[in-house]
């Protein structure tokens, strides 16, 4: 049977609009996670405190996470590639931050500037600063169903990143497929590896929707007791260093599809509809929301 209720991670904020090109003000940041934050989301990613020159939209994160208005209870998470973007975080009173490390070398390498031998052993020092401040800690874990530049992903890769981020300690793990090209069953055998190293309570499905799998994919990683999802209002999204890829998976499409399967989530669609209406109204296009577009022109 399907977990009765998931939690869904918000990550338009910060993966979704991390693309842009024009530059958007953090006015417009932090009505947007405002707003998230009324439909009731427990988690929204809100920032990154990466370089600049590497992300530049990610520049205004400090400004954004002072300016938001906080929920009680809600969970504010920021992007803390080294311990620079962890005393960033720190200072901007981020509830969690998330180390992001990579299956495939190559993406690393493109990502992140380094091996993933390398990005474990940089992140060392985040998770222990994490653990002294008490602060969550996230492991995202890119490409973990195939990569821009390398092609295939071993399934013991992803298996020996996950165990990697489990002994750095982290309270939850991203599996995620940053291209949007994977299918339902090669979902659940990734998926599976990543239940054999982590509780499955702890782990999410990060999934892009490239290839129109993203849906399938999630309804596959239910099968198996997931019960954590990434997604980004109005289908916002793409990658700096994943050419070609789209958005991650619409928030507005996930909470339909829970809302048709009886699973809990405590989020006010109509409430995330308008959200995506807002940013897409701002970024002067249509939103990628298929549900959300649908529920708009009624
Ligand atoms: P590097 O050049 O190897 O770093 O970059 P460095 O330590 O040699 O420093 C070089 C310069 O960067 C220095 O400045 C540092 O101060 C600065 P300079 O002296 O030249 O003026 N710097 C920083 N500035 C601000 N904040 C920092 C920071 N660190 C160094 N934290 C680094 C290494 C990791 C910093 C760089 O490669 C980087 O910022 N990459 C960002 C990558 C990124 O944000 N990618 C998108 C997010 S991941 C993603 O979207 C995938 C995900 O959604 C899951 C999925 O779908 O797969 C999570
Ligand atoms: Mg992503």
């Amino acid at each position: 049977s399907l977990p009765k209720q998931v939690k869904i991670v918000e990550v338009g904020p910060r993966d979704g609009l991390q693309n842009e090109k024009e530059n958007v003000p953090a006015e417009v940041k932090t009505e947007l996670v405002n707003r998230l934050t009324s439909a009731g989301f427990q988690n929204i990613e809100a920032a990154a405190f990466v370089s600049p020159k590497w992300v530049p939209q990610m520049a205004t994160s400090a400004d954004v996470m002072a300016a938001i208005t906080r929920k009680p209870g809600v969970i504010y998470s920021a992007l803390t590639p080294n311990m620079q973007g962890f005393e960033a975080a720190l200072a901007a009173r981020a509830d969690e931050v998330v180390i992001f490390g990579s299956a495939s070398e190559a993406f690393s390498q493109k990502n992140i500037n380094c091996s993933i031998a390398e990005s474990i052993a940089r992140f060392e020092g985040v998770a222990r600063a994490a653990k002294e401040k008490g602060i969550r800690l996230r492991g995202s874990i890119s490409c973990a169903f195939g990569c821009p530049y390398q092609g295939e992903v071993p399934l013991d890769a992803v298996a020996d990143v996950v165990a990697r981020m489990r002994d750095l300690g982290c309270d939850e793990i991203d599996i995620a497929d940053t291209i949007g090209v994977a299918t339902p069953r090669k979902t659940q055998a990734v998926m599976e590896r990543a239940i054999g190293q982590f509780r499955v309570d702890g782990l999410s499905g990060h999934f892009h929707d490239t290839y129109g799998q993203a849906l399938a994919n999630i309804y596959a990683s239910l099968e198996l007791g997931i019960s954590i999802y990434h997604s980004s209002v109005a289908g916002l999204g793409g990658c700096p260093y994943a050419k070609g890829a789209t958005g991650n998976i619409a928030t507005e499409d996930v909470l339909y599809l829970m809302q048709g399967l009886g699973i809990e989530t405590g989020i006010d669609l109509d409430i995330v509809v308008d959200a995506g209406q807002y940013i897409s109204q701002f970024l002067g296009r249509k939103s990628a929301s298929r549900a959300g577009n649908a529920i708009a022109a009624k």
